[in-house]
């Protein structure tokens, strides 16, 4: 399989190879965000590539959303495009290096852009950087994808063995809002730092 590094994400950026960008904040996520009512809270979104929802969560009013992408091209997009979203909020770097302490993580297809592998590695990164009650809230793909290159799959079973080393998993279940392309293909989840 080939490197999953910086160079392979900032080409698919610069060559406009984003077939996972939904274009817009996907329902689940939207329709999670609209019922929190704690705006303080401090959120992470890695591997936010465009970071639809960093900026739906600006608009909405919360103060203390942070992008996390590895992809230089992708921030300054976002940057760009969201000109008053605080730029010491954005993270350009790599997710296993990250540092800092967050109440929310979201997971939007970066889990499954990430090398298989490295699976055990994402669920104890999450965990080291949630606060203590810090939740890991998003969707995954409940369906087998890409062998040798992202979207990789997985499947319930997996997910339930994997992420409950580290978290308490307090949703994982068929997202019943998905957009229409991912309908019946993906679960949403929700999960507490144990
Ligand atoms: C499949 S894309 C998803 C982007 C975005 N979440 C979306 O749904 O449109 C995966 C993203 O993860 C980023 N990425 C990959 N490896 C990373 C790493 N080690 N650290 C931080 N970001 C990474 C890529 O640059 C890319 O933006």
């Amino acid at each position: 399989m080939q490197q999953l590094d910086q160079q392979y994400w900032e080409t698919r950026y610069q060559n406009g190879l984003t077939g996972w960008d939904a274009g817009a904040i996907t329902t689940p996520l939207r329709e999670y965000f609209d019922q929190l009512t704690d705006k303080s809270v401090s959120v992470l979104i890695p591997g936010a590539g465009n970071a639809h929802e960093a900026a739906y969560l600006f608009e909405l009013g919360f103060s203390d959303v942070h992008v996390l992408d590895i992809s230089e091209s992708a921030l300054r997009q976002f940057q760009l495009r969201n000109p008053l979203f605080p730029k010491s909020h954005i993270h350009q770097g790599d997710f296993w290096a990250h540092e800092g302490k967050y109440d929310l993580i979201i997971e939007q297809t970066f889990f499954c852009a990430i090398d298989p592998v490295l699976r055990t590695a994402y669920v104890k990164k999450t965990s080291d950087i949630l606060r203590s009650g810090g939740k890991l809230v998003g969707v995954l793909w409940n369906h087998p994808m890409g062998e040798n290159e992202p979207p990789f799959g997985g499947s319930e079973a997996e997910y339930i063995e994997l992420f409950s080393e580290c978290l308490e998993i307090n949703v994982l279940e068929t997202a019943y809002n998905s957009i229409q392309p991912r309908a019946g293909r993906e679960v949403f989840i929700k999960m507490t730092k144990k």
